[in-house]
């Protein structure tokens, strides 16, 4: 199993203003799974990607990551499985405006402290995969809403990460946009990545292979069929 999540709790506030998110969480997903959970504003979607993706930590309960309890890893450990492991797409980007395509998506290969020469070949791999090789030397603000999202796909593919983690990666796009970035989720899914995305559209969401939902902090749908 890739991911089993047990009897997850998530508290944000202090001890005597605790605000309680994420209920009995349980969630299993085989490698190669793609997974799309769906719920409305609140209820805990970020907050549960945010454990899945080793950036934050649980209140309470157990995160195994290809059968390893990692649940109260360091600091460091965490940045570690990240950096190898996890890859991240947002909504907004998060690309580096004063760095060219290429350089964003090598970034994470500059903190594995790859030569530059390495790095700008597997950036352009990795923009290849995404139809943007055309597109390297070109900085975030020469580029539209989409192709920014897909230099982004890139960034979190150039590690060849076990796992992608998407936050509504077509929530800020027009349609079409939004179709090219399925697409892509759809190759990777089909070479074997395993995928889980938040999303607000049903269509979106309909092109994953399991769907869950999330409401108030009670997930729906987690154990692996
Ligand atoms: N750092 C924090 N401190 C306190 N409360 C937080 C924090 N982060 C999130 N919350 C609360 O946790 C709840 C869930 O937030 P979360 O961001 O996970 O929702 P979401 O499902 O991703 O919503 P959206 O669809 O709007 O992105 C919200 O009520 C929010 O106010
Ligand atoms: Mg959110």
């Amino acid at each position: 199993m890739l991911i089993r999540l047990e009897h997850i709790e998530k508290t944000y506030g202090t001890p005597d203003r605790p605000v309680p998110v994420l209920h009995d969480v349980n969630f299993t997903m085989e490698e190669g799974a793609y997974c799309a959970i769906m719920g409305p504003s609140g209820s805990g979607k970020s907050t549960l990607m945010n454990l899945l993706g080793y950036l934050d930590t649980p209140t309470a309960g157990t995160y195994y990551f290809e059968d390893v309890d990692n649940s109260r890893a360091s600091d460091a450990e965490m940045a570690k499985i990240r950096n190898e492991k996890i890859g991240f797409v947002f909504q907004s980007f998060h690309l580096l405006p004063q760095r060219k395509a290429w350089e964003n998506v090598a970034l994470p290969l500059l903190y594995g402290n790859v030569p530059k020469k390495e790095r700008r070949a597997r950036a352009e791999q990795a923009l290849c995969e995404v139809g943007l090789e055309d597109r390297m030397d070109f900085f975030p603000t020469q580029l539209s809403g989409g192709q920014c999202q897909r230099v982004a796909i890139a960034r979190a593919i150039c590690m060849r990460p076990k796992l992608l983690l998407a936050d509504e990666p077509t929530g800020a796009l027009d349609s079409k946009s939004g179709q090219q970035i399925m697409d892509i989720f759809d190759k990777l899914h089909a070479r074997g990545m395993s995928i889980i995305m938040i999303t607000h559209e049903l269509a979106v969401a309909e092109r994953a292979s399991r769907m869950l939902h999330i409401y108030d902090g009670c997930l729906s749908g987690g154990d692996a069929q």
